[in-house]
């Protein structure tokens, strides 16, 4: 099996890292040729510095970082520093990466490399708000036609919001970027949090992950433990939702989601449901959008320490 070209697009983040880590273990399958970041969780500068700092963790400063846009398309900048931390990697030590980012903006770097690559052969994922995809797509709406595919974190249909009531954080940090995204005719693969949310850390699994003894996993299962800290101050809720890995679980192991066809319209007004997704199941066969309905959560971590360990 040919390794799947793959540029991921983030905001580390806690679970973007974790994301990263299970991408960067698995070479066999996934040829990450880089790495595009987003203001989101935090700033830009820290989210590009802890994609920088998450790959040298895991050996992988062959894979170039582009940093990009610093703030959403229309709306206020809106970050979630509550659920990752000051540095946005919990309270992982951090430090200053020895590899540089390239000089290039994320979003030129996204236009050059999406032309440049034979139509449909890369993948891209993206972990944060939608702010990068969104402007290349303005600026080369082409670019929709020639990715292989989009799996995007985001949104939420059954699961209410996680930010406010109604939106999850990702679509309402950027819901302009979102609704380009969504709206562009790319074939999307959509992971939001009714999905997410069925993939859970638990202390055993924790420990499983630790266990392995590797920077990588270390620093895996410290940010699962940060993050499992702030899901309980969260009532009803056990255990830190793994929704950025979810997107690469899948590229590596399709069988362990569910999809349904679908449609996603993102509410871009000012408001109570700004940033919500309104996800249609009905009637949607011939669509080129899939929701993830269900997630085999035993499998995504079993996959997550198979890679880890590898
Ligand atoms: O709602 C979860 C999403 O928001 C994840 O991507 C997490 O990293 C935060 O960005
Ligand atoms: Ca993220």
């Amino acid at each position: 099996m040919t390794a799947r070209p793959l540029i991921i697009d983030c905001d580390p983040g806690v679970d973007d890292a974790i994301a990263l880590f299970l991408a960067f273990a698995s070479p066999d399958a996934l040829d990450v040729r880089a790495i595009t970041t987003v203001a989101g969780n935090v700033g830009g500068a820290l989210t590009a510095r802890n994609a920088r700092l998450i790959r040298e963790l895991a050996g992988r400063a062959d894979v170039p970082v582009y940093a990009g846009c610093e703030r959403p398309m229309v709306r206020a900048p809106v970050d979630a520093g509550d659920f990752h931390g000051e540095s946005g990697l919990g309270n992982l030590p951090v430090f200053e990466p020895s590899a540089p980012q390239e000089q290039m903006h994320a979003v030129m770097f996204l236009i050059e490399a999406l032309m440049a690559a034979p139509t449909k052969s890369v993948t891209l994922a993206i972990t944060g708000p939608m702010t990068n995809v969104a402007m290349a797509f303005v600026l080369a709406p082409q670019l929709a036609g020639r990715v292989a595919e989009i799996v995007v974190m985001g949104g939420a249909r059954a699961e209410g919001g996680n930010i406010t009531s109604s939106a999850e954080y990702n679509i309402y940090a950027d819901p302009h970027a979102a609704h380009v995204v969504f709206s562009s005719g790319a074939p999307i693969v959509a992971f939001g949090l009714d999905v997410t949310h069925q993939v859970r850390s638990t202390p055993a699994r924790i420990d499983a992950i630790r266990a392995i003894g590797t920077p990588a996993s270390r620093a895996s299962a410290d940010l699962l433990e940060f993050s499992a800290g702030v899901e309980r101050n969260i009532p009803g809720v056990s255990g830190a939702p793994l929704h950025d890995p979810c997107t690469i679980a899948y590229l590596l192991s399709p069988n362990l989601f569910r999809l349904a066809p679908c449609a996603i319209v993102v509410e871009t007004g000012e408001g109570v449901a700004l940033g919500h997704t309104s996800v249609e199941l009905r009637d949607m066969e011939f669509s080129s959008m899939r929701w993830a309905t269900h997630a085999d959560d035993e499998g995504v971590f079993a996959l997550l320490l198979e890679r880890l360990r590898a």
